[in-house]
């Protein structure tokens, strides 16, 4: 029997990101035992979902002490910011992700940005503020359109890019004043607007060395050609054309290695995926943020072109023996279109019926990847905002988003809402225009 027979693996959190992952360590060499917590209708068919949430954190600290998993790969921000990876440590378990002083890059804008500017990052000028007076006068000083950033964690929505002044003070006082985002929202970053096209640069860290992974770009906004408002993510393609390989190259020495580096110095090891949202502006790549985790729905894009197996470069970030070779990527590119349930990004519908699952996913190169689903008897049900992120990877751009909105076609329920140009900024790219 060989020492990884039997090879218990537990992943948590329960999004389109998770099922993605749980699909993807499924295939691994070693075929793992895979738990997903909670997962979704979609990781119940590859894993033993179980009942504990991403952010309890002493339920999921229980069953791993009884349980003892080979590997555990934690999914969301919220647990790593809490701290997740350092309990699991200290009780001598093997944890993918960065411990609680590393995931600060991602649960503290002012932490973040004091590291790029102190590692010399390329990133928008700022300032912080506590108060409402200081930080309505420091924005007339700077003038719009700017930026007004909650400091903490806000599940996405902490973030107000304003054109005007007026939406400026607006923010201002709602992280401020009113306390909207709770302890998030006590100190609040003012940033310079920044133009341009935005991608996500992703890369396994090993606590020395950071190696990128294939590029993507995520769409924001619900509708079409970018109206509306802000989503958790519409859907994502991999690769992302506007990186260009010596953009990429230099985004690793001036923002990943840099980052590195810094954090080295201050005694904070770095493990796990670093996520760098990239706007490349009319002076080079400039880092909007970072986060502590693989993206979602970047996730969806990225790991089904990677060869081989993620396991051992999961143990390698883990070990610190990565090797840039270790990673490898198909050249067929993937396109991710989200479902997302009547109402999102309001207030949504939920429990309805999704019919078409399993024509879709019969499609060659395609995978309907859940998210917000729930198995009620033998039917799948909405329950989520992003219900599914349905995947294609097949040779050639135009042939990929051909076949991935084949497959939206052949999904159905009450009041889907989808984006119809995933991609398209991509393929105008292709042709030249
Ligand atoms: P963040 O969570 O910091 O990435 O911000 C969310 C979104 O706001 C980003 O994906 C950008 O679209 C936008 N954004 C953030 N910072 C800036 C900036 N300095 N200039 C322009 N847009 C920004
Ligand atoms: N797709 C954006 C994120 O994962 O934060």
């Amino acid at each position: 029997m060989g020492i990884l027979e039997g090879m218990k693996v537990l992943v948590i959190g329960g999004g389109g990101r998770e099922h993605a992952l749980v699909w993807k360590l499924a295939q691994d060499s070693v075929r793992p035992t895979i738990y997903c917590a909670p997962g979704n209708a979609g990781t119940a068919s590859l894993a033993v979902n179980l009942p504990i949430a991403a952010e309890d954190l002493d339920g999921l600290l229980t069953w791993a002490q009884r349980e003892r998993p080979d590997l555990t790969v934690v999914g969301p921000e919220v647990p790593l910011c809490a701290g997740l990876v350092d309990r699991l440590m200290e009780n001598g378990l093997r944890v993918f992700g960065p411990c609680q002083a590393a995931a600060e890059l991602e649960g503290s804008k002012v932490f973040s940005k004091e590291i790029m500017q102190a590692a010399g990052v390329p990133t928008a000028r700022s300032a912080v503020y506590t108060t409402a007076e200081a930080a309505l006068k420091g924005i007339q000083s700077m003038g719009a359109p700017l930026v007004i950033k909650a400091e903490g964690l806000a599940s996405g929505k902490g973030v107000a890019v304003c054109m005007s002044l007026g939406e400026a003070e607006q923010a201002v006082r709602e992280c401020l004043v009113e306390g909207v985002f709770g302890a998030a929202g006590k100190r609040v970053l003012v940033e310079e607007y920044l133009e341009g096209e935005e991608a996500s640069v992703l890369a396994f860290v090993d606590g020395k060395q950071a190696v990128l992974m294939a590029s993507a770009q995520d769409h924001k906004r619900i509708f079409d050609c970018d109206q509306g408002p802000n989503t958790g993510g519409m859907g994502a393609y991999s690769p992302a054309p506007v990186m260009t390989s010596a953009r990429l190259e230099l985004i690793q020495r001036e923002v990943f290695d840099r980052t590195l580096a810094e954090l080295r110095r201050r005694k904070i090891e770095y493990h796990g995926v670093l996520y760098a949202g990239i706007m490349m502006t009319a002076n080079g790549p400039q880092v909007l943020e970072f986060n502590c985790r693989f993206g979602d729905p970047e996730t969806q894009v990225i790991l089904p072109r990677l060869e081989g197996d993620l396991i051992p470069i999961l143990n390698a970030c883990i070990d610190g023996t990565l090797r840039p070779e270790m990673v490898r990527w198909s050249t067929d590119p993937c396109v991710c279109v989200v479902l997302a349930a009547a109402g999102y990004p309001g207030t949504i519908r939920k429990g309805d019926a999704i019919r078409g699952l399993a024509a879709a996913n019969a499609l060659p190169g395609v995978v309907a990847f859940h998210a917000g689903t729930r198995k009620e008897g033998d039917q799948v049900v909405t329950a989520g905002g992003r219900v599914l992120g349905v995947t294609a990877r097949v040779a050639g751009l135009p042939q990929t988003v051909q076949r991935v909105y084949e497959a939206v076609g052949l999904i159905q329920f009450e009041g889907m809402q989808c984006r119809h140009d995933i991609a398209a900024r991509a393929l105008k790219r292709m042709n030249g225009k």
